[in-house]
């Protein structure tokens, strides 16, 4: 028995998996990049959320592919308007570090974002995260795409009390996700670790992350489990 399964049953793995991508199913939020699936929009979103909230999103994100619809669009643009465009949401370097890594899918790939593993996490500011998001949410493929509210989720559930500051507590939540992940539905279930994260299972309502799945996890449900994960130094948002 390995120490996720002393931690969860099979059996309730399975159920946790197929609870949470219903509930997704039936209570995602409607968001603009959730329209479809294009990779190149998909990208652009994440890049967007990482460190910024949702509701700022929103309004940068439509102009943003109103402006730069394609990779190509984007590729070639001007960087001045293309930082223009991301005025206002911070973080340059990470618009910056997008339109390098569109330049190199338009020209090494012909545009087309790049659904392997190797080739996408090998462009410029493409992280794990990134990765996992993306080709999942694109490509359906199953790869976690583990940021601070899928940590948040995940050691809520399983109780792991790692340091999440800690790189070495990514890859714990890594193994974790990539034992739960849905193989028919990846990019549901990924996305639906994230919405949970994001409107139930937040920071202050501790008690909440059992919602889609209380009948499964109610054994789980002693004490500690609504606990915060520990964070040895907590950075400012901003
Ligand atoms: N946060 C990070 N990625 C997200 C997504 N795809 N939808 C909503 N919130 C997110």
């Amino acid at each position: 028995m390995n120490a996720l399964e002393e931690k969860m049953k099979q059996k309730d793995i399975d159920k946790f998996r197929e609870d949470l991508i219903t509930w997704f199913e039936r209570e995602q939020r409607i968001l603009p990049w959730r329209e479809n699936q294009d990779p190149y929009r998909v990208w652009v979103s994440e890049v967007m959320l990482q460190q910024t909230r949702v509701d700022t999103v929103i309004p940068y994100f439509r102009r943003f592919v109103e402006q730069f619809p394609t990779v190509s669009a984007l590729a070639e643009a001007d960087e001045e308007k293309v930082l223009k465009a991301w005025e206002g949401l911070g973080y340059y370097s990470r618009v910056r570090n997008l339109q390098s890594a569109v330049k190199e899918v338009h020209e090494r790939y012909g545009g087309v974002v790049p659904a392997g593993e190797k080739e996408f996490g090998g462009l410029k500011g493409v992280g794990p995260y990134t990765k996992g998001a993306v080709l999942s949410i694109a490509y359906n493929k199953p790869i976690p795409a583990v940021d601070g509210n899928v940590m948040r989720v995940m050691s809520r559930i399983l109780s792991i009390w790692d340091d999440i500051a800690k790189p070495k507590t990514r890859t714990i939540f890594e193994q974790a996700v990539s034992a739960f992940i849905s193989h028919e539905k990846p990019s549901e279930f990924n996305q639906g670790l994230m919405e949970l994260g994001a409107i139930i299972c937040t920071r202050n309502h501790r008690h909440a992350c059992f919602a889609p799945y209380k009948s499964t996890v109610r054994h789980l449900r002693k004490g500690q489990s609504g606990s915060c994960p520990l964070k040895a130094k907590r950075k400012s948002l901003e």
